[in-house]
């Protein structure tokens, strides 16, 4: 076991820090960097025969568990961007709860790093029993949901041995966005947008690497944060689903009670738990919510909101003018592919906590790595 993780003392934190190779192993093949004689785009080939119907069909329906349904929620909104196709997300035991109503001119992709999520398979027979396009989003071929679905792409992440999810978060959310561009291909309109985002796909490891230098400061921020009851973490657009991931790690490994929350929804009850001792992570990248982000930091300031505000490179002083809060900069990519960078500082936050706190990193007490039953 020793040998498999190298030089690292967890698989999980293998795992986070193997994000660079991971992503490029994912996109390898895949992406067409254009010439003279080719356009940029994007080559799905277990999709090729489908993408009509796709975007044809008159809602696509993401469905998961865990981390694989935040991200699907993280790459929503560049599939509605791009495909002009409304796009709903269930979690799949909701779903079954439900019995909610899937036609079969809806597209269900099915997001699942093991493919053998019991929940996620149940909502997919249902969904085939409704006659929908069922596409299947994997990291194991030959699994359950790669061999049910009637098309689908493997993430290709390679072999993910920590419970807590980290590697195939983020390279779920790059195909997402390859899904994205291939399915809106179609669209003059979208082109330069499109080509935009494939130059951010060949330049995203590069930048994965830079943010992994955080690590470091992620471990003091740890240590300050270890005898902590609770963690709030707000974010909104393509970053609510980093908001959701990043409390679900902490949650789930370092066993301290943690919330995403909707910044949008702040005023409706969460605004309620701000005080000077509550600590609470503010994502506050740039994009079209920034300013909306901007005017929710000084609210919670001016409740003396204990804030550590993940922003930008260079604008710190935007986010934070009183300099009073703790800063997280990252670098900026295309806005839609900011969730990859974004969640590792709270990767490695969450690992670090961990280990401080004592816990076990790579089987946390209570959770299996594929939940397999009902
Ligand atoms: C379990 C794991 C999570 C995972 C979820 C969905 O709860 O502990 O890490 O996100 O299942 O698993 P899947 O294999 O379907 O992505």
């Amino acid at each position: 076991e020793q040998i498999k993780k190298g030089s690292y003392e967890h698989f999980m934190q293998k795992e986070i820090h193997e994000q660079p190779e991971s992503l490029t192993t994912t996109m390898r093949g895949r992406l067409i960097r254009g010439g003279s004689c080719n356009a940029k785009g994007v080559l799905l080939g277990g999709l090729k025969d489908h993408l009509k119907t796709i975007r044809r069909s008159r809602r696509v329906i993401f469905i998961g568990c865990g981390t694989s349904y935040n991200a699907a929620l993280a790459a929503r909104p560049f599939l509605e961007e791009l495909s002009g196709v409304p796009v709903s997300m269930e979690l799949a035991s909701d779903l079954l709860d439900r019995q909610g109503p899937i036609y079969r001119e809806d597209t269900a992709v099915f997001v699942s790093q093991s493919g053998e999520t019991a929940d996620t398979l149940l909502a997919l027979e249902y969904a085939l029993k409704n006659g929908a396009l069922c596409v299947g989003i994997t990291n194991t071929v030959g699994s359950a949901i790669a061999r049910n679905t009637h098309c689908g792409v493997h993430i290709n992440a390679g072999c993910e041995i920590g419970v807590a999810s980290t590697k195939a978060y983020t390279s779920q959310i790059v195909v997402m966005a390859m899904l994205a561009i291939a399915v809106g291909d179609d669209a003059i309109s979208s082109q330069s947008r499109r080509e935009a985002v494939i130059d951010g796909l060949f330049d995203l490891p590069n930048k994965v690497r830079e943010v992994l230098k955080l690590d470091d400061e992620m471990k003091d921020l740890a240590k300050l944060l270890m005898d902590e009851q609770s963690l709030l973490v707000f974010g909104r657009g393509y970053n609510y689903a980093t908001a959701l991931e990043g409390a679900l790690k902490v949650k789930e490994v370092a066993l301290m009670h943690s919330e995403g929350i909707l910044a949008g929804e702040m005023k409706h009850g969460p605004l309620a738990l701000v005080d000077e001792t509550l600590p609470i992570v503010v994502i506050a990248t740039h994009d079209n919510c920034f300013s909306k982000q901007q005017s929710v930091i000084q609210q919670l300031h001016a409740r003396k909101g204990r804030l550590i505000v993940m922003c930008s490179k260079g604008e710190a002083s935007l986010v934070c003018p009183s300099g009073s809060c703790r800063v997280i900069e990252v670098p900026q990519v295309e806005d839609c592919l900011q969730p990859v960078i974004n969640i590792i500082p709270l990767q490695l936050l969450a690992y670090h906590l961990t280990v401080l706190r004592g816990y076990d990193v790579d089987q946390p007490r209570n959770l299996a790595k594929s939940v397999t039953t009902q």
